[in-house]
């Protein structure tokens, strides 16, 4: 039995159900009469289950080093991991093609490794570590660690979505269950440019709506991959993604786009991955970006936590995601994240 809230709470103390009102205006009446305190311990009991059916920020390790002989990209110099140089959108050079072949087939090669260590009780902070170590020993460094952000610097160097999490989400002391998905989203800086490449594993038996929300937008990457032809235009890719996934009764997340890729994390174009007018710009043989659609069984819309990275699905349905770095050629996409 639980002490009685009209026992330990004052008439002007914040009411224990977290509505913010005094006791007083709020459950203190409800409490003081046996059948609606027995109802409102049941209400709260509801409560507690539902918040627990849903990831939490969990605790952070300490920051992961890097070895000082690994450079570093601008970024991770800045106090704030502002760039430096932001690169054009233009097609690059066969220099930086040559380079960022070897960083694509690095970030695929990390990423499968961490997708190795998944199943039910490992940790998103020991994904972290194996992508972390997985970086350096290719003499790599993990793009995300110190990469600007709103409100604090991405703090490690992998991102971890699990659930109801749409990207973006940091590694900490949560648990693998059996039953949850996550994605996770490797980038490499190696010799000056940037491989990027993310992936949705299952954890342990996941049942059929979720596995098929993870069949659903791994082919939304492949419909927008194949939607890439020189001469295109950019918008299209948007276009080809949208018909299908919300033909099959899925929600297009509208806030993350994909990107041109290089010398830059991030530049132009913005790749949405829903029919958006603004979606600016040709395809161009030479060009690399990525495409990387994050799908949810509900609707579209998001709702950011305080830490300023991890976006969740504002009705809280799960949400998968695949991403892979382009080169455009003469033909149409070439997939670069491949091991
Ligand atoms: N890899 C992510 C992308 O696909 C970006 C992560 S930024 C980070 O664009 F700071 F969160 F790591
Ligand atoms: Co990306
Ligand atoms: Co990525």
């Amino acid at each position: 039995m639980t002490t009685p809230a009209h026992a330990t709470l004052a008439n002007n103390d914040p009411c224990w159900c977290g509505s913010g009102r005094k006791y007083k205006r709020c459950h203190r009446l409800a409490d003081l009469d046996p059948e609606r305190a027995v109802r409102a311990q049941a209400e709260r009991e509801q409560a507690e289950r539902r918040a627990a059916m849903f990831v939490r920020p969990g605790r952070l390790s300490p920051r992961r080093e890097v070895p000082a002989h690994i450079p570093r990209p601008d970024y991770a110099l800045d106090k704030h991991g502002r760039p430096k140089h932001r690169d054009s959108g233009r097609p690059k050079d066969a220099e930086t093609i040559a380079l960022m072949r070897v960083a694509c087939k690095a970030a695929a090669e990390v990423l499968q490794e961490v997708g190795a260590a998944i199943r039910p009780g490992v940790t998103t902070d020991e994904l972290d570590r194996i992508a972390h170590e997985g970086c350096i020993r290719r003499g790599g460094y993990p793009s995300p660690l110190g990469y600007g952000g709103s409100v604090m610097p991405f703090p490690k160097s992998l991102c971890t979505s699990v659930n109801e999490v749409i990207c973006h989400g940091i590694p900490d002391s949560t648990v693998l269950k059996d039953g949850d998905i996550v994605n996770c989203d490797v980038t490499i800086f190696l010799d000056g440019v940037h491989g990027d490449t993310n992936a949705t594993f299952l954890v342990g038996e996941v049942d059929e709506t979720s596995r098929r929300l993870v069949y659903v937008t791994r082919t939304s990457l492949d419909v927008g991959i194949a939607a890439v032809h020189p001469g295109g235009k950019v918008r299209d890719i948007g276009k080809a993604i949208q018909s299908y996934a919300e033909g099959e009764g899925y929600g297009v997340i509208r806030a993350f786009v994909g990107h041109g890729v290089g010398r830059s994390f991030h530049s132009d174009p913005q790749v949405f991955h829903y029919d958006n007018p603004a979606a600016r710009g040709d395809i161009v043989p030479g060009m690399t970006f990525t495409i990387e659609p994050m799908i949810s069984i509900g609707d579209w819309h998001h709702e950011m936590w305080e830490d300023g990275w991890t976006a969740v699905t504002a009705d809280r349905s799960r949400t998968a995601q695949f991403e892979h770095t382009l080169l455009v050629t003469d033909t149409g996409a070439e997939v670069l994240t491949l091991v």
